[in-house]
């Protein structure tokens, strides 16, 4: 039997599950239910219906005990287990699973806190992204990081200063054509019934926000091509940029790159503009990797004196000055850490520490540390595309591309800054020194 929360959904024509986890008291509460059925069509959703609307009459709820029966009857009772645990242990409010069972669509809203957004007023109290996975990823894999994520932000949210906790979407399904406006539509269902306001993340494209807002059908995504602000990479570039030069001037006493051989893992959303607006302005030699050679071609063809292609395998041992990833997370474990021939390590991408607890981070990181290798955890520099995305969400048409950029210096280049002093002042790590600032802000209320 597949390991999957929905498998047992499925098999019993139920198509929602919510985990819900109260980190104070421990307690665990459980509910399926059946809340529609597979004629409902979804491209008519916010017109011919709402997420207040009951959309079957041939409905159910199970609850607690009836779940784990329901799993352990498919042989997932430990399975099931296995999730809860996860949750529980990085003190996460939990998880709820959308199911369609048509398109086969895996719908997972990882929340981590709501703790910071609870009084904001407004629809959303967490945000975060919205990350698609393939549809043969181990679901365990798809999980741990949509949790991560989900963890990540609220941490992110508190070191920028934004009114919310932190949650994630992962969505298990093939590339979504936008076109399809079915497939659309139950994203967008799905995303109003969370508490989130979101952006794409990797695997969904900025456009995806174009066609949600284009059809009416939600206004709790952020981060489209077509709004005056323009896509999130941008902004997440920028912090990138400016925390790098934070790290250059903390270590070796001055911002300059001049003379520096950068490795850039990914060049998408935020990698290419990182590498075209920002680093082939300085006298560096940027070595590029990207899973798409397409991507790689056109960044190397555009600037062929700065930057050069890197082979996928040399990336975590290529001799640089500095590794900037901005692709997948969970690449630095103990082998890749000891394996490193770098000098500083401050990308994009989100959970680059291959952990599923602030403990498991603190301990890697002081492995980066014991190494000589400056490093910190990556919401403290990636904040830019959140800061971006509810500037649009909470300001609308004030929004600005100033206050932004204002927003982006104060929380990833001065945070930075910060953070890299005082974790010596304090004799420790710069990941545990941003770990112990914002943890009593979070964890204060269940
Ligand atoms: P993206 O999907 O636009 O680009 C990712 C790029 O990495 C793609 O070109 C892809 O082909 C490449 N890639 C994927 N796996 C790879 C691998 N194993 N090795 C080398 N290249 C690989 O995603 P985006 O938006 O640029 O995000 C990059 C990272 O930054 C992600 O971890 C994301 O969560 C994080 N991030 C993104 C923000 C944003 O505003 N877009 C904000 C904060 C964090
Ligand atoms: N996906 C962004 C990140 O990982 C955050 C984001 C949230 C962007 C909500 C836009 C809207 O930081």
């Amino acid at each position: 039997m597949e390991e999957s929360l929905f498998t047992p959904l499925r098999e019993a024509g139920l198509t929602t599950l919510r985990i819900s986890h109260h980190w104070k008291s421990g307690v665990v509460c459980l509910r399926a239910g059946r809340e529609w059925g597979p004629e409902v069509e979804w491209s008519r959703y916010r017109r011919d219906f709402t997420t207040e609307a009951p959309l079957t009459t041939d409905g159910g709820c199970l609850g607690n005990q009836e779940v784990r029966e329901l799993f352990g009857r498919h042989g997932l009772g430990e399975y099931l287990d296995r999730v809860i645990a996860l949750v529980a242990s990085a003190r996460h409010e939990g998880i709820e699973a959308f199911f369609e069972p048509r398109r086969g669509i895996r719908f997972m809203y990882n929340m981590h806190s709501s703790t910071l957004g609870s009084a904001n007023g407004r629809h959303a109290v967490r945000s975060g992204g919205i990350r698609r996975h393939d549809p043969e990823a181990p679901e365990l894999h798809v999980i741990v990081d949509g949790l991560n994520l989900a963890r990540a932000m609220s941490f992110k949210n508190a070191a920028a200063g934004m009114p919310f906790g932190g949650s994630k979407i992962t969505v298990q399904c093939p590339p979504v054509d936008l076109d399809d406006l079915g497939t659309v539509g139950f994203l967008a269902y799905c995303l109003d019934r969370t508490r989130s306001v979101t952006g794409p993340d990797m695997g969904f494209t900025p456009s995806l926000s174009d066609v949600m807002h284009a059809r009416g059908f939600s206004a709790n995504i952020t981060g489209g091509l077509e709004n005056r602000l323009g896509p999130t990479g941008m902004p997440t570039a920028y912090g990138i940029y400016l925390a790098l030069k934070e790290a250059m001037a903390f270590r070796c006493g001055s911002p300059s790159l001049a003379g520096r051989t950068i490795v850039v893992q990914g060049l998408g959303a935020v990698g290419r503009p990182l590498v075209e607006e920002h680093l082939v302005k300085e006298d560096v030699r940027i070595l590029c990797a990207d899973v798409d050679p397409a991507a790689v071609d056109r960044v190397v063809g555009r600037h062929p004196e700065r930057v050069k292609p890197l082979p996928l395998s040399e990336v975590l041992t290529a001799e640089a000055d500095i590794f900037l990833p901005c692709a997948v997370g969970g690449i630095l474990d103990e082998e890749a850490i000891q394996n490193l021939r770098c000098q500083v390590v401050m990308g994009a991408a989100n959970n680059q520490l291959k952990a599923t607890t602030p403990e498991e981070e603190i301990r890697l990181a002081r492995l980066l540390a014991d190494r000589g290798i400056l490093f910190q955890v990556d919401w403290v520099q990636n904040a830019g595309g959140v800061i971006a995305g509810m500037e649009e969400y909470l300001r609308g048409e004030e929004a600005s591309p100033e206050s932004i950029r204002a927003q982006v210096e104060r929380a990833c280049g001065l945070g930075t800054r910060e953070n890299l002093a005082a974790a010596a002042r304090e004799g420790v790590t710069p990941t545990e020194m941003a770990y112990g600032r914002y943890s009593a802000e979070i964890y204060r209320q269940g």
